[in-house]
């Protein structure tokens, strides 16, 4: 396993973006956020993206944006609640680097997420509850699996660095 590079994935509300940012700082590595990646990329949010290109657009961009991200080292990647779902991409991240499982009970996405519309799969809660279910297979793929539910980001940090030292 290359340990070099690490990728977290997990649903939406999960904490990929703060986890990350917090692992960021404890291994002086930069975070690269693939939501972020693909919104610069076609200039527009992915509710834009959703609404007016359709899922499959940035599915395609998404899978492009961590393609180009293939040669970096030593970052944290935070992927978007779909992006390892895909099987391609769960084969990519699993050979490129560490994939990280930040688990989140359904109980907590529903609190955590605002129905804001900035995630436009987040607005339908039943479907929100059917992706949840139908994703935990992918996710379980990880190589490392940590319960976000009860955790405080720098719990959950040194938890990841124990694991990379083990
Ligand atoms: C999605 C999750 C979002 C974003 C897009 C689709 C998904 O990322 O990629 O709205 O399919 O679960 P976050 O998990 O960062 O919210």
């Amino acid at each position: 396993m290359r340990t070099d590079k690490l990728y977290l994935v997990g649903f939406m509300g999960a904490g990929k973006s703060t986890v990350g940012s917090a692992l960021g700082r404890a291994l002086g590595w930069p975070l690269l956020d693939t939501d972020t990646l693909v919104e610069e990329r076609e200039h527009a949010t992915a509710a834009e993206i959703f609404s007016r290109l359709g899922e499959p657009h940035f599915r395609a961009a998404e899978r492009a944006v961590l393609t180009e991200l293939l040669p970096r080292r030593r970052v944290i990647v935070a992927t978007g609640g779909g992006t390892y779902a895909a099987p391609e991409n769960r084969a990519l991240i699993n050979q490129d680097g560490v994939a990280i499982w930040l688990d989140v009970s359904l109980t907590r996405v529903i609190e955590r997420l605002p129905s804001d519309g900035r995630r436009p799969l987040a607005a339908d809660r039943a479907g929100l509850a059917q992706l949840f279910h139908a994703r935990q297979s992918a996710y379980r793929q990880a190589h490392l699996r940590i319960d976000t539910d009860d955790a405080r980001p720098d719990e959950l940090v040194a938890h990841v660095l124990d694991w990379l030292q083990r």
